[in-house]
């Protein structure tokens, strides 16, 4: 099996935040390991814009270092590199001035698909669409690339929506979740839509519960002014947790197509029922003997801000009335594992008797690290003495399975830029959708608000606060340990 690369036409792509740590990290390293698959044709005209004074020279040795220092594992040729570098140039330009402006629009191409990627946060979003469309280069072919956070409540996010619309169509913009591209996470709909085997099992009725766990090892160090204003909530829950549950949960979508897909995510979301504070735990992590804790991280000791949630959710359907989901993320936790676990019921009655014990079926998905699917499937113990009943893994790692290719596929920014030339929405989240995901959200941390609630504090290197896995405890059930 080979791994197939659809080239894309050439086109005129600007990076609003061209010189900003996203660009740096995964931006400009995407780019350049598409360019070296053969996917982007030569002409192709990459733009870094941002304020400081940089030259076209001056800025493709920064990207030069970035790609030194970001893309370490991937093998390029040294032609490959100098090729990809003289193709970039750069605008110096201030996004709610007008320097810049007539220099940006005249480097841009009359008849090719343009994309503007805002790697800025959400106060320019604004001010850059309105230049865009003033300075002409909003037509028909222009496609708007926008990071989250996507505002910081449903009020902003309506606001942010309507300035955007303003000066581009619904289908011009690609609000970005980069959970979406990841390979794994697309698995979702294939291991659920593409197997006859699961599907009819998906439901209330043969599922106990479902537990998603995003958990990171990394604390908020260097990034701790924007970490401290939003939260493990507003960072990862409204966000790339909600995307990763509406996969699991939504109905069929009849295609694979952006309009179906992402219609049934909407619906999951909206059937979500508000969270009560006792669904729900908050925690910060504390230091440890040779790393810093949250308060030092942010350098704010009154800090309240959570770095870790976990919650019950419920989803008021017919699919899902009673199976409940308890989703949880962290930093500073003990691995960087993020995974999926569907719960089955035990079988309705044992024909073995009390001594074969209690078993269940747990379909696991690991998005990352050592992605692949886990079903614990009851059988046998070996051996004579009766029958007792064991619980054993079938266990399928990606990469073991499928060699080499499965080493070699695009990593999430890849994929969804590539998304964005070919005119794909499909992995990008829609207005309404971002809107639904703030409101089930707001209340969660108006109530926090009210109530002046601290988080409860954790262990560095744990698995987050005991009162999270009281939260399972309380209805019988417990977490899945955090592993590698
Ligand atoms: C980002 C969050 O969106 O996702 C970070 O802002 C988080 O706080 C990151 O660390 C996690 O992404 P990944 O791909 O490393 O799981």
């Amino acid at each position: 099996m080979a791994s197939r690369v659809i080239p894309v036409d050439p086109f005129d792509l600007v990076i609003f935040g061209g010189t900003g740590d996203l660009a740096r990290r995964k931006i400009l390293p995407a780019l350049f390991r598409r360019y070296c698959a053969g996917q982007m044709q030569p002409g192709t005209r990459l733009i870094g814009a941002a304020r400081a004074e940089l030259t076209d020279a001056s800025y493709r040795d920064f990207v030069a270092a970035a790609l030194d220092e970001f893309d370490i594992v991937h093998n390029h040729t040294d032609e490959q590199r100098s090729a990809f570098l003289a193709d970039l140039h750069y605008v110096r330009l201030d996004a709610t001035g007008e320097d810049g402006w007539e220099r940006l629009a005249g480097l841009m191409s009359r008849d090719r698909i343009k994309a503007y990627y805002f790697s800025v946060g959400p106060s320019l979003f604004g001010p850059l669409a309105e230049r865009l469309h003033r300075h002409g280069m909003a037509d028909a072919g222009a496609r708007i690339v926008v990071e989250k956070p996507f505002g910081r409540d449903l009020e902003t996010a309506r606001d942010l929506n309507r300035t955007l619309a303003q000066h581009f169509d619904e289908s011009q913009i690609y609000r970005i979740d980069h959970y979406l591209g990841k390979e794994t996470v697309q698995n979702l709909m294939a291991i659920r839509f593409g197997n006859m085997l699961f599907e009819p099992l998906w439901n209330s009725q043969y599922v106990d519960h479902i537990q998603i766990t995003v958990a990171e090892t990394v604390g908020v160090g260097g990034r701790g002014d924007y970490y401290d204003r939003a939260g493990a909530m507003r960072d990862m829950v409204q966000n790339h947790l909600m995307q990763l549950l509406c996969l699991i949960a939504m109905e069929p979508p009849a295609k694979f197509d952006p309009a179906a897909v992402r219609d049934e995510k909407l619906k999951v979301i909206r059937a979500l029922d508000p969270v009560s504070p006792a669904e729900i735990v908050r925690g910060q992590y504390l230091a440890d003997a040779d790393k810093p804790g949250y308060h030092e991280h942010v350098e704010n000791p009154a800090s309240t801000t959570e770095s870790f949630v976990a919650l019950r959710a419920q989803i008021s359907n017919w699919r899902w009335a009673g199976t409940p989901f308890y989703l949880r993320t962290g930093k500073r936790l003990r691995a960087r594992t993020s995974e999926i676990a569907v719960v089955f019921k035990e079988a309705p009655h044992s024909i073995f008797g009390a001594e074969a014990g209690r078993h269940r079926n747990i379909l696991t998905i690991r998005l990352q690290p050592n992605e692949g699917i886990n079903l614990d499937v009851t059988i046998k113990e070996p051996g004579p003495g009766g029958m007792r009943l064991i619980d054993v893994p079938l266990d399928m790692t990606f990469t073991e399975a499928l060699g080499p290719d499965a080493e070699d596929v695009p990593d999430a920014y890849e994929r969804l830029i590539m998304d964005v030339i070919r005119g794909n929405q499909t992995l990008f989240m829609r207005g309404d959708e971002v809107e639904a995901a703030w409101a089930w959200t707001d209340p969660i941390i108006a109530a926090w608000d009210a109530d002046e609630a601290e988080p409860v504090p954790y262990d560095s290197g744990s698995a987050g606060p005991e009162e999270a896995l009281a939260l399972m405890h309380r209805d019988g059930r417990r977490w899945r340990e955090i592993r590698v």
